[in-house]
């Protein structure tokens, strides 16, 4: 679970480029909820996963994530609760290692780690991970992450983000890079492991389409701070017009300006 209490977040505070880029924000999920999250550039969206995984301090509130206080508690420590996956495919995984070792440094960070008793028992259990994914990697285990596709990378870190069931997954952007055929295999994968395991995961997207289609509940929003906050039937019954239209109310005259929010 995720209870983010009165959160407040100030880039250079106390200089002419102060910015408070999240304000007061609140945001309760429940455990095994998946929500998806929208808003324009500059909303706030990353800065939120940012300051739950503990990468950028909170100026003021509370972060509660697996029942327990974190704001004051380092990024490292919280990275054994928090899985990641970002929108770059080079950043969730160490390029210049192999497959099956990127996989098995994951599988032993975590609340779920694996710990067969030999490695050869724990090589098998990765590459009928590896297997599961369904794009072949079983077969590139050896090599190095570099080689791979943007695609396959991308599968690589979700794995690596969800195989230990983080009591918490931060998906930002992680579809964004990569072409529509490798976008739906990712959104599926992602799909069958917060489900399969039950993950509460937030899910940055700018795709509107796919913010209906994936999770419970769908929430906007903007200048740092929740607008519209959707699940049930109110959700169901939301199209990507309406989604427009809250967009609009919501910022004015600024939104003809911003064409990739249809993207
Ligand atoms: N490290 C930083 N230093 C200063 N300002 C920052 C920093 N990171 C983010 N900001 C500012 O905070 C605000 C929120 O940025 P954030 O990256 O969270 O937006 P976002 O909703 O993720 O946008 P996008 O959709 O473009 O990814 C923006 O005004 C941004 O310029
Ligand atoms: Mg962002």
């Amino acid at each position: 679970m995720i209870r983010v209490d009165g959160l407040t977040v100030v880039f250079n505070a106390g200089t002419q480029d102060e910015r408070a880029a999240l304000r007061d924000l609140s945001i309760s999920v429940p455990k095994g909820q998946w929500v998806s999250l929208i808003g324009s550039n500059g909303a706030g969206k990353t800065t939120l996963l940012n300051a739950i995984a503990g990468s950028v301090p909170a100026a003021a509130g509370s972060i509660v994530l697996d029942g327990a206080e974190r704001s004051g508690e380092p990024e490292y420590r919280r990275s054994r609760i928090v899985g990641r996956v970002r929108q770059d495919p080079s950043a969730g995984t160490a390029p210049e290692m192999t497959v099956l070792d990127n996989l098995a440094l994951a599988s032993r960070k975590g609340p779920r780690r694996l710990l067969p008793a030999k490695p050869a028992a724990l090589r098998r259990e990765l590459i009928g991970r590896l297997a599961e994914l369904g794009m072949g990697l079983e077969d590139r285990a050896a090599e190095n992450v570099s080689r791979l596709s943007g695609g396959q990378r991308q599968a690589l870190a979700l794995l690596m983000a969800a195989m230990t069931r983080p009591a918490v997954l931060l998906l930002d952007e992680h579809t964004a890079a990569l072409d529509p055929r490798n976008a739906d295999i990712v959104t599926e994968l992602t799909r069958r492991f917060v489900r399969g395991y039950g993950l509460t995961a937030l899910m940055v997207t700018h795709d509107m389409r796919r913010a209906l289609a994936e999770g419970d509940r769908l929430v906007m929003m903007h200048e740092g701070t929740v607008v519209a906050d959707l699940s049930g039937p109110e959700k169901a019954g939301s199209s990507v017009e309406g989604l427009v239209r809250m967009f609009r109310d919501v910022r004015g005259e600024e939104y003809a300006e911003d064409r990739d929010l249809l993207s």
